[in-house]
């Protein structure tokens, strides 16, 4: 049971600051959008290439954009340990996948929540983690959508499924009050922005949401 905490909702003025609040974090998301593919603009490699000197906790990169083909692999060449492009905006998901992995990352595919993930069961093999949107994606404090939740537990059927060890992330309104839903549909990555930077002692709201994932698990006791 994994945490990573997404910037999105940190202070962008003092970034590695705040990367500091969350050592206990297993990973830290990082939401690059382009203002195409969502309707908000964020921050890029630059500022990515910067952070990875600034923290040794691995960088889980989401890339909104439009064009993932050509800007992804900039991510696993500067060093991201995990880059997740859309399935909705790429081009050709194996050779992007394969490319990110031999530069030495993760490679994540994320769906929105309107697209089935059953269409790329085939795609599991060259794949790291698949992330499954419960928000529409572009902004944080949204409301989890519990609808998605059938997908992750199909997501995490089809992993089992290829016997290969595939990640099943959930990213959008992951909380205390939510996690523990997701983790029993079959979850194991859980992004959260809000429901840690928005608390008072964020490091300690990552070590509760890993407890209550853990205790909501099915994959807990193997984990
Ligand atoms: C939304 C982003 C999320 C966002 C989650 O498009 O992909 O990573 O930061 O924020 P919360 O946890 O506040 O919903
Ligand atoms: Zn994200």
């Amino acid at each position: 049971m994994q945490i990573s905490p997404s910037l999105l909702a940190a202070d962008w003025a003092r970034l590695a600051d705040e990367a500091a609040r969350v050592p206990d974090a297993d990973w830290l998301h990082f939401d690059v959008m382009d203002g195409h593919f969502v309707p908000n603009l964020t921050a890029g490699l630059s500022v990515v290439e910067s952070l990875l000197a600034a923290t040794s906790i691995p960088l889980d990169c989401h890339l909104m954009i439009a064009d993932p083909d050509r800007w992804a692999p900039g991510y696993a060449e500067a060093g991201a340990a995990n880059v997740t492009f859309h399935a909705e905006a790429v081009h050709a998901p194996v050779r992007l996948a394969r490319t990110l992995r031999s530069l030495g990352a993760r490679a994540g595919l994320a769906v929105n929540p309107a697209t089935p993930i059953t269409p790329y069961a085939d795609l599991l093999p060259d794949l790291d983690m698949v992330l499954l949107m419960t928000v529409e994606p572009g902004f944080g404090g949204q409301r989890f959508l519990d609808m998605v939740l059938p997908k992750v537990a199909e997501a995490r059927e089809l992993v089992r499924r290829s016997g290969c060890d595939v990640w099943v992330q959930v990213d959008g309104g992951v909380s205390e009050d939510t996690i523990g839903r997701c983790a029993e549909a079959g979850a194991n990555v859980f992004v959260a922005g809000s429901a840690v930077f928005g608390a008072d002692d964020p490091d300690r709201m990552v070590r509760t949401l890993r407890e209550m994932a853990t205790a909501a698990s099915p994959l807990a006791a193997s984990d």
